[in-house]
C-alpha cells in the first residue's frame, strides 16, 4: 500500500473487533514515531501503550459516555506531552504540532498494517492521566482506540455514528480551506 492509498483507507470507524497485540507491534508502530520530524528535533512526543486488560479497565471508565463503543479497544495509545518538550518561538508552541504529526505517521502505519487506530478527545484527563501515572504538567493530548475493523456494526452506537461506520463523514471542499498565493486580495 503507498501513502495515498493508505490515507484513503484510515477511517475512524467505531465498529471493532479483538487483535493480538504483541512487543513487535508496539515497536513497529512506536519506529514510525521516532523518525517523525520535529522542530530542532526536539521529539516532544510521549506515547504509553496499554493492553493490560485491567488499566483498560479502568480506563474505560473514564471516557465521554458516547464513546462507549471503546470498550471494545485490544489495546489504547495515550498520547502526551508539555509544552517545554518543544520549540516555543513567541506566541508559537510547537509541542502539539509535532506530536500530532508523529501521532499521524503512527496512525498511518497502524492502518497499513490492517489496523483500526481511532483518536478520540471524549475523555477525563485528570483521573485518565492519574491510571497512567502520566506527571501533572504533561497534557494528555488523545487516546488512540486500536483493533480491527468488524463487519458487524456494534449495537452501542448512535445512528449518526451508525452512518459514519458506511461512508467517511462529509469534507470541505478544497476551495473551503486553500488558496493560492495570498489569503486575501490586497485592499488597495
Ligand atoms: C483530535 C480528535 C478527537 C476525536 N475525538 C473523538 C471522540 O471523542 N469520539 C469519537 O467517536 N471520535 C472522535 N474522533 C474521530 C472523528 O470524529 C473522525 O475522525 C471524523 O468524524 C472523521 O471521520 P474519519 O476519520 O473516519 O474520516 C476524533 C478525531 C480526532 C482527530
Amino acid at each position: 500500500m503507498n501513502v495515498k492509498e493508505t490515507i484513503e483507507k484510515r477511517r475512524a470507524y467505531r465498529s471493532l473487533d479483538p487483535v493480538e497485540i504483541t512487543r513487535d507491534l508496539i515497536e513497529d508502530l512506536a519506529e514510525m514515531a521516532r523518525i517523525t520530524p520535529s522542530c530542532a528535533n526536539k521529539q516532544p512526543w510521549r506515547f504509553v501503550f496499554i493492553y493490560d486488560k485491567k488499566i483498560l479497565n479502568e480506563l474505560f471508565k473514564v471516557l465521554s459516555k458516547g464513546n462507549n463503543w471503546a470498550e471494545k479497544a485490544s489495546m489504547i495509545i495515550g498520547v502526551f506531552s508539555e509544552p517545554e518538550n518543544d520549540c516555543i518561538i513567541g506566541e508559537r508552541l510547537y509541542y502539539l504540532f509535532d506530536t500530532g504529526m508523529a501521532t499521524a505517521f503512527l496512525i498511518l502505519r497502524a492502518t497499513e498494517l490492517g489496523l483500526i487506530a481511532h483518536p478520540i478527545a471524549g475523555f477525563k484527563e485528570t483521573p485518565a492521566k492519574k491510571i497512567l501515572g502520566i506527571p501533572k504538567e504533561m497534557r494528555l493530548i488523545t487516546l488512540i482506540i486500536i483493533g480491527k475493523h468488524s463487519e458487524i456494526v456494534n449495537p452501542v452506537l448512535s445512528d449518526s455514528m451508525k452512518l459514519g461506520e458506511k461512508q467517511r463523514p462529509p469534507r470541505k471542499s478544497i476551495d473551503e480551506f486553500i488558496y493560492i498565493d495570498k489569503v486575501k486580495e490586497p485592499t488597495i
